[in-house]
């Protein structure tokens, strides 16, 4: 089905790799409960370990820290819920950033609810947030810090990895959450070296199936948000998913971040040389400075990005208008709208989002269909 086609929607979701697939098979056939005393169960619980070996070893953390969940929207939900409400005791008072996903926004905008102040840092107009706003807004109080590494919307980095110290130094008690989902695979993570205390993980944007996450937890100091079996230390109870989580291990085994972070630049550089060369009028949302180059986000003001999306579908070239997650509901993206896009280029803008599996004669094919199909509609538009 996915044949001939040129997807440069991996921002949205991967296709699974061929490891991913053997892995999944083989779990099928040694379907084994590892809460199970027998040896099927214990063999099920092996390949758990090794999973858990794996993608420890790619964080360069503990395994002992690594909870298995369904996805990065359960692994922020437990993180950040988890840590608010084990630490109101000591403060009231969260941070994060205007530019987060749904998955964390939401959990932020339900705690204002429950009673929690949260400050929203906004980035500057290339989509990066500042570390002197960050330090500002750090109180005695302040009990959670959540900051993305990489946004799904424009490929930018944060500067998670500087912005650990700070916290500790002004908010010794903050517990500092990041969202890892879109740099996973793609940039070198040190959780430890930086100071992050909880890290998110999704399996479906390293080639790895759907409904698979991880959640790093430097220190077990959350108050659980699901009740059950008592399974992963109760932090993520209910039996494990076998499939997903093998295949997650298996996958993470042979990422190459670095590599694939030299890749994923030069495909961006590319098509953004090229779309600049041949379209007019076009404009580029996020800088080449602090870009994990997984993300390449252009506005064609004057057209609207839906129907340059089923236009560009309609031969054979998958692409997302803002982000995925929130392309069924009609609104403007909040992340182009906070870095000061106007609505004629938050309306017209499109996410080409790149893996390692992509080469450079497919972006010179999209940038050749691109030229040809946006001169096209502005001057039908005429
Ligand atoms: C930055 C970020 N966080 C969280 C999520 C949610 O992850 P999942 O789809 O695995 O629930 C996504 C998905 O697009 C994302 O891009």
């Amino acid at each position: 089905m996915t044949e001939n086609i040129i997807y440069l929607d991996n921002a949205a979701t991967t296709k699974p790799c061929p490891t991913a697939v053997k892995a999944v098979l083989e779990c099928m056939d040694n379907f084994g409960n590892p809460s199970s005393l027998h040896g099927i169960g214990i063999a099920a619980e092996k390949r758990i370990k090794e999973a858990r070996q794996n993608i420890a070893r790619t964080l360069g953390v503990s395994p002992a820290g690594i909870y298995f969940t369904s996805g990065g929207t359960e692994s922020d939900n437990i993180a950040i819920f988890g840590a608010a409400r084990k630490m109101k005791k000591r403060g009231n008072h969260i941070i994060t950033t205007m530019i987060e996903h749904p998955a964390v926004l939401e959990c932020m905008r339900a705690l204002e609810e429950e009673g929690f102040e949260v400050s929203y840092l906004k980035p500057d107009d290339s989509g990066v947030i500042s570390l002197e706003e960050l330090e500002h807004e750090l109180r005695e109080d302040t009990v959670l810090v959540s900051i993305m590494h990489v946004n799904n919307e424009t490929g930018m980095i944060q500067p998670v990895d500087k912005a650990g110290e700070i916290i500790k130094k002004h908010s010794p008690n903050a517990i500092f959450h990041s969202d890892c989902v879109q740099s996973f695979g793609k940039l070198p993570l040190r959780p430890q070296e930086w100071g992050i205390d909880l890290l998110s993980v999704s399996g479906h944007k390293i080639h790895a199936p759907q409904g698979i996450g991880v959640l790093y937890c430097r220190v077990n100091k959350l108050r659980p948000i699901i009740f059950g079996g008592g399974q992963q230390d109760g932090i993520r109870p209910g039996t494990e998913n076998l499939p997903g989580i093998y295949a997650m291990g298996e996958v993470s085994r042979e990422l190459d971040a670095k590599g694939n972070s030299i890749h994923l630049k030069s495909l961006r550089t590319l098509l953004k040389t090229e779309i600049i060369n041949r379209v007019e009028n076009v404009k580029i949302n996020g800088t080449d400075e602090n870009n994990a180059g997984s993300v390449l986000n252009v506005s064609f003001p004057g057209l609207r990005s839906e129907i340059l999306l089923h236009v560009l579908e309609s031969r054979g070239i998958y692409v997302s208008t803002g982000s995925a997650c929130s392309s069924h509901k009609p609104q403007k993206s909040h992340v182009l709208m906070s870095m000061g896009c106007s609505a004629a280029e938050t309306d017209s803008a499109v996410r080409f989002s790149f893996s390692h599996m992509n080469t450079t004669q497919e972006i010179m094919r999209t940038a050749e269909v691109l030229s040809e199909e946006v001169s096209r509609l502005r001057r039908i538009m005429r």
